[in-house]
């Protein structure tokens, strides 16, 4: 299973942010974002990973991971060269895929708390497998119609009249289809190759698996400065709580296995003095 990180789109609604790099490497709490999806893939047990960007940002993500050998992991980069949509990171990312299963993850997307569900979908992916989370605002997302069996019939992005409160959040796991069917699409109206187009076309075949997320669960948006700002508190309180980090990726990849105690000491010993060091150093420890 492959992972994709997509970090592009021009992020305009949070300018001048975003003026010099795209919005995955603002900072929620104590970590850039991008930090929050890399972190579930990484739980996810999915080592290697392409990170999808534009030309300017990619720089600052390599800085950022490298290839990502420190964390156990495999990190590739590749350029989006315009907002084309999400469908289109399966066709850029169509030699790294290289014919397996991969979940795409939007870099802007931040989930907190059991992850049972994401963790479900990966073992018992078949076609595609998608979430349905209530919002509040469900005209700002894709969302999902169930009939009375809790059996997905519909999928409609950004609605007017939405035929539910479940949105589907950008966390997608597909089969290797998802290349031919993203390749086979139209842009959308507003000229972007979809992602609900290709859960449709899933839907249609009869192979697409919506799994309702509980409220136990945080999805949180970060798309506009009051969302930053409020993810930014949410991290600090239950950070500040536990006295324990939250996407902390150095911290995951001790925890998962995938470097062993001395790369996980050579990779603080290059982190500079700072309060990140101390909890790193505080996890070795107690390890
Ligand atoms: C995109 C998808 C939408 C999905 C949302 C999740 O919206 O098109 O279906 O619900 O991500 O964040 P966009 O970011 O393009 O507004």
């Amino acid at each position: 299973m492959k992972g994709i990180i997509l970090a592009g789109g021009s992020g305009s609604r949070l300018y001048p942010i975003t003026k010099i790099y795209s919005k995955q490497l603002t900072v929620i709490y104590d970590k850039p974002l991008i930090y929050y999806p890399l972190s579930i893939l990484m739980l996810g047990g999915i080592r290697e990973i392409l990170i999808i960007s534009n030309d300017e940002t990619i720089p600052f993500y390599r800085q950022l991971f490298g290839n990502g050998s420190h964390l156990g992991l495999k990190i590739e980069y590749a350029v989006q060269p315009a907002p084309n949509g999400i469908a289109e990171a399966f066709i850029i990312g169509e030699r790294f895929i290289n014919g397996e299963s991969v979940v795409l993850i939007l870099g802007d997307n931040i989930f907190y708390g059991s992850l049972e569900f994401f963790y479900r979908g990966i073992r018992n992916n078949e076609g595609a497998t998608i979430f349905g989370y209530q919002v509040n605002d469900p005209e700002r997302y894709g969302i999902v119609e169930f009939d009375g069996d809790g059996k997905a019939i519909s999928i409609e992005e950004k609605p007017k009249i939405p035929k539910s409160n479940y949105a589907v959040p950008g966390i997608y796991i597909y089969n290797n289809d998802v290349v031919g069917i993203s390749k086979s699409l139209n842009p959308s109206a507003r000229g972007e190759l979809e992602i609900t187009d290709v859960n449709k076309e899933y839907l249609a075949k009869g192979k697409l698996k919506v799994e309702k997320i509980g409220r136990g669960i945080a999805w949180l948006d970060t798309g506009t400065p009051e969302a930053l700002l409020q993810a930014s508190n949410f991290f600090g309180v239950i950070e500040e709580r536990q006295g324990l980090k939250v996407a902390c990726i150095e911290e995951i990849a001790f925890y998962m296995n995938y470097i062993s105690k001395t790369e996980f000491e050579i990779v603080i010993n290059s982190i500079p003095n700072s309060l990140y060091r101390n909890y790193l150093e505080k996890v070795l420890r107690e390890s």
